[in-house]
């Protein structure tokens, strides 16, 4: 699908269908009193003439008929007719300007798109205001939405027939020289989150340890300014990742540290973005049996990794300069067979923490043990890991937002501020250093597993024990994120890619 843009206005267009997004009428007080609920679309003097002049008065029709009010997430559409110059048009709604974001716009986008699909439209103009006064974002938010609701994702369906029609989308009335660049910026993003999306869809049986290195290394040969190092069981071996190689032990897949290095530039700020990467979580001997335990999706227990690949991927396109990044990812299966650790071993991590592993479905912590130890060596600056660590955050904060622990303010101020860019949802939760009572072992440093309780937070306390140096680390529980049944806004059902556009953000700010 092709995004283009031009200066046209509504009036001079001509083709299949256009989509004008429009902001609610603004209510007077007696009216909010009166009808809090909805008021019908006033259309501009400019919206007005476009109607009488060219669209027959559709929209005029369309707004009465079904008391359209502009509410974020409406939309009406319908037919103009075989003899105009525009046959079909879509009114969406914004909702109230005041509370205007980039992610309504995004999401304004994806109903168009998934509209002209519907209505077999091959070539969509869009009219929308711009967001925030700022032609660059608005075009990149409509582009990002676009782009991520025409994903479809056929890979293992054998009648893979396209259902995708709309191959061209033209912004109107837009500054292309301000325009272009931004839908390019928007395109390379995109690109990542699809490849964390289809990384996450994959079964397990197609996205092994081996898939995620070979991914890494294939990332690395698109551009001068990344190198990828893989680590193989003998070098792990060889660094004591005890942790990391307790879990990788049951499964005949080898295990593989992956190690990508982006640095273009004199590094002014340096991160390690580190990334859960179980292709696969059965909970090894406490095998996932229990009603809800979802083995059937842990094949998901991989988002993390997939957010750092697809953030590298877009990285390598948007080539930023004068920083230094890691993306590391402990790969790995949970599995069962007659070497698998069991319940109540001890392991060593990398950093000489021993674990008694009282639960051995806590396993996505022993493999960030050892991934974090090795970021923590780096020397960088901050340090951020992603995970689909626990149920318990799920329980917590529902699947469509993630949870956030860090131990420097700052850094978690800039995480909240990327992911609100990106419309990505987070909500900061305590490192409670009290609950990590609920970790002490008889025998070793501590266990891997506490209570139900609080489960996210005494996971996330596990972590900050092998992140000793670093002094702003966070780390990002995104369970619930990575995954939908459903498609909603520009989600379509299966990966979501979530936290790609937010690691992007945050390297590029
Ligand atoms: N990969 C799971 C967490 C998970 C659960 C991800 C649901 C996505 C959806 C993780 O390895 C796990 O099994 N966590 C356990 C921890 C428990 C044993 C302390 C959990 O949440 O039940
Ligand atoms: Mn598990
Ligand atoms: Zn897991």
């Amino acid at each position: 699908m092709n995004i283009l843009t031009s200066v046209t206005a509504p009036q001079g267009w001509h083709g299949d269908a256009l989509a004008i997004a429009v902001f609610a009428s603004p209510k007077s007080s007696n009216e909010q009193l009166e009808n809090p609920a909805k008021k019908a679309l006033e259309l501009s003097e400019s919206l007005k003439n476009l109607d009488v002049q060219i669209l027959a008065c559709t929209l005029t029709d369309l707004i009465t008929e079904s008391e359209f009010s502009g509410e974020m997430g409406a939309s009406v559409s319908g037919r103009v007719g075989i003899d105009y110059a525009i046959r079909k048009v879509i009114l969406i709604g914004l909702g109230d300007p005041a509370k205007a974001n980039a992610d309504i716009w995004r999401k304004a986008a994806a109903l168009a798109v998934k509209w002209a699909n519907k209505e077999k439209v091959k070539k969509l103009a869009l009219s929308f205001p711009a967001y925030n006064q700022d032609v660059s974002l608005t075009a990149q938010a409509i582009s990002e939405g676009a782009l991520l609701a025409a994903h479809q994702d056929k890979r293992f369906k054998s009648q893979n027939a396209n259902s995708q029609f709309l191959d061209q989308i033209e912004i109107l009335e837009t500054d292309p020289d301000l325009a272009n660049p931004a839908i390019a910026k928007a395109q390379q993003i995109v690109d990542g989150v699809i490849l964390a999306r289809e990384l996450v869809s994959a079964p397990a049986n197609i996205v092994t340890p081996i898939t995620l290195a070979d991914t890494a290394i294939a990332i690395a040969a698109e551009s001068d300014y990344f190198t990828a190092k893989i680590l193989e069981q003998a070098d792990c071996e060889a660094l004591k990742m005890g942790a990391f190689l307790g879990v990788a032990r049951a499964s005949d897949i080898p295990p593989k540290f992956i190690h990508l290095i982006y640095s273009n530039g004199t590094p002014q700020r340096k991160l390690a973005i580190v990334g859960k990467g179980l292709t696969f979580d059965s909970g090894g001997l406490n095998l996932k049996t229990g009603v809800g335990s979802s083995i059937e999706l842990m094949k998901t227990d991989m988002g993390g990794a997939a957010a750092a690949l697809g953030a590298a991927k877009a990285i390598a396109k948007l080539q930023p300069t004068n920083v230094e990044l890691h993306f590391i990812i402990a790969a790995c299966e949970n599995m069962v067979n007659g070497s698998a650790m069991r319940p109540g071993d001890i392991l060593t991590a990398s950093n000489g923490k021993t674990i008694e592993v009282n639960n051995t479905d806590a396993e996505g912590r022993l493999t960030l043990a050892d991934a974090l130890v090795y970021a923590d060596k780096l020397g960088v600056d901050a340090v951020v890991d992603l995970a689909t660590l626990t149920g318990a955050c799920v329980v917590a904060l529902g699947e469509d937002i993630a949870g956030m622990w860090s131990i420097d303010d700052d850094f978690a101020d800039a995480i909240a501020k990327a992911a609100k860019a990106a419309g990505e949802k987070l909500w900061r939760m305590p490192l409670e250093d009290p609950y990590f009572d609920q970790l002490k072992s008889v025998v070793a440093d501590f266990k891997n597993t506490g209570s139900r309780a609080g489960g996210a937070i005494t996971a996330a306390l596990f972590l900050k024990q092998f992140v000793e140096k670093t002094s702003a680390w966070a780390h990002l529980d995104v369970a619930g994120a990575v995954w939908t049944e459903r498609e909603s806004g520009y989600n379509n059902a299966g990966g979501t890619g979530f936290a790609v556009r937010t690691l992007v953000n945050l390297i590029l700010n």
